[in-house]
């Protein structure tokens, strides 16, 4: 078996940084660089402020970092030294041409595979860990052998990640498995075993799944798309319970005791955010429209469309409960990136709901304990959420240092993301600082259990998935199909 020394990562961002933090701590042996284009990101990662917000990162940087666990610009360097090197850049959906809105855009792995053909030598075993379709790995081995100029010897792999953001540090040192797809050759069962090898460091060796290279890289999509499935069908239920009575909250108690269901991922929301889930369902869809698939293309892009419409659905009930009209309301956000315990912001629920309110001429105090002012700023300047108004956003959003700055005279406070400092608020004191009648709208249900306290005090309570009949005489009616047909999204939205 190929002895692992040296390990290079293309790629610094969110699985790559994190990933390869937790190799190099729980293999000491191995030195590890991890090596990126963006000289910002390089800079932060050798700073004390590492550039992603992960608990317990810090951390584990701390135990390694220069000892061995480098971050570099030297891209090339590191690709010349390393015995193995991960591939670890971002695949997002395509924007433009063929496939736009729904591909994979992979010019960034084949650039890491164009790069390494340029320079590497030797034997070297290289790891698709990027989420890409299906025979991606084709591509990049038919690149190397095309371009070799030093007489590389390879195998390619993929190892997809499963790691969440929020909990990525427990996802990576007690990962449910971890999958290795290779060739069937008796090389590629040897490439196999390398890697395995560096994870039975710490992860028992029942839970690494090895797998032909397809069927590695479809499981990741698949993965993804399950569990978005989950929440779009969930998210489905809740529409259902607000018109009926039924409380979704109960209702997914109730058949996610069934050990068959399993009671995880039932949660229901503003919608599911993350640079992962659209994208990779995206993929699914187009790779079964290109494969001649269009029943199995719908069924999955029907996980999408559940979730646009329960950004909307929400938008469409705040608006509605607000006598019909946000125009030059104060309207707090509370929550700007798309989960808990992470500062990342892309394709969060928060963004779309913002336009939908901006779209209305809504005024927004925005606040999130980790979203920098510039983020919140940027993703909302994005032509397709700013309708080609560059200025609204300076018009109509603010972003606040504190909640309570956010809800003073607001009309409404919206809650879109679920930090556990929303649930300690001192809500008496926000009631009230706001505008009377005070609406809440819990897009996360994180207040499910003060309802009664909320209502006490004075609040209109609204919550995602639950009819809550309110003690005020202020109730208004919330037809939402009415609603909805009466708010259109104006355009079609980014996604
Ligand atoms: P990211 O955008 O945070 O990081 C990717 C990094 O790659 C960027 O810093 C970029 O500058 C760098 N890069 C791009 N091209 C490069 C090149 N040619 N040379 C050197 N550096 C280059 O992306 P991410 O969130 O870390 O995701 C990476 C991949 O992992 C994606 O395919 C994603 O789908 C997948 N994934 C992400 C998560 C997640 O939670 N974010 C989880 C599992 C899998
Ligand atoms: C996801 C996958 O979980 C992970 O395995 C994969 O590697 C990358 O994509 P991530 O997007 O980081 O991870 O976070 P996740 O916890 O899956 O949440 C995604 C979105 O779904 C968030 O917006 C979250 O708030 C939402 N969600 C999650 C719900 O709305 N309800 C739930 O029950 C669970």
């Amino acid at each position: 078996m190929a002895q692992i020394r040296k390990i290079c990562c293309i790629g610094a961002g969110y699985v790559g940084g994190p990933t390869c933090s937790v190799i190099a701590q729980m293999c000491p042996e191995i030195a590890v660089t991890v090596v990126d284009v963006n000289e910002d990101r390089i800079k932060a990662w050798n700073s004390e402020n590492l550039p992603i917000f992960e608990p317990g990162l810090q951390e584990v940087v701390e135990s390694c970092r220069g000892v061995n666990l480098f971050f570099s610009t030297d891209i090339d360097a590191a690709i010349v030294d390393a015995d193995l090197i991960f591939i670890s850049v971002n695949t997002p959906t395509k924007t433009f041409g063929i496939g736009k809105g729904r591909a994979a855009d992979l010019k960034y792995i084949e650039a890491c595979a164009r790069r390494i053909a340029d320079l590497a030598s030797g034997f070297k075993i290289v790891i698709e860990k990027s989420t890409v379709p299906v025979r991606a790995s084709e591509s990049i081995r038919r690149i190397l052998t095309a371009n070799t100029k030093c007489s590389l010897s390879f195998q390619v792999l993929s190892n997809p990640e499963f790691l969440a953001e929020g909990t990525a540090i427990t996802d990576l040192k007690n990962p449910d498995r971890v999958l290795i797809g290779g060739d069937e050759t008796p090389e590629g069962q040897q490439a196999i075993k390398t890697l395995s090898s560096i994870y039975e460091h710490w992860v028992p060796k029942n839970k690494i799944i090895t797998t032909n290279t397809w069927s590695s890289e479809l499981s990741k999509l698949a993965a993804n798309a399950f569990l978005a499935q989950r929440i779009s069908s969930i998210n489905s239920i809740s529409a259902l319970c607000e018109v009926t009575g039924a409380d979704v909250g109960e209702v997914a108690h109730a058949i996610g005791t069934d050990c068959r269901i399993g009671n995880k991922f039932l949660k229901a929301s503003v919608g599911f955010g993350g640079s992962c889930f659209q994208k990779d369902v995206l993929n699914l869809v187009y790779l079964c429209e290109a494969l001649n698939l269009p029943e199995v293309a719908n069924y999955w892009q029907q996980v999408i469309e559940i979730n646009n419409y329960q950004r909307r659905r929400f938008a469409a009930r705040i608006i509605g409960s607000l006598f019909n009209t946000v125009t030059d309301k104060k309207i707090a956000l509370l929550g700007f990136s798309f989960k808990k315990d992470t500062g990342d912001t892309r394709e969060s629920s928060s963004i779309y709901i913002s336009k939908y309110l901006m779209d209305e001429g809504a005024h927004l105090h925005i606040f999130d304990p980790k979203v920098k002012k510039e983020q919140v700023i940027q993703d909302l300047s994005h032509p397709s959420i700013s309708e080609d108004d560059p200025d609204r956003v300076l018009r109509l959003v603010t972003v606040c240092a504190d909640p309570y700055e956010a809800c003073n005279k607001a009309h409404a406070l919206v809650i879109s993301t679920e930090w556990d400092m929303f649930k300690e608020l001192d809500y008496e004191r926000i009631y009230k600082a706001m505008l009377k009648p005070a609406f809440i709208f819990d897009g996360r249900r994180i207040l499910d259990d003060l309802h009664a306290k909320l209502q006490n005090i004075g609040f209109q309570v609204e919550t995602i998935g639950k009819k809550i009949s309110q003690r005020l005489p202020f109730t208004t009616n919330h037809n939402h199909s009415k609603v909805d047909r009466q708010f259109p999204p104006t355009k079609k939205m980014k996604n």
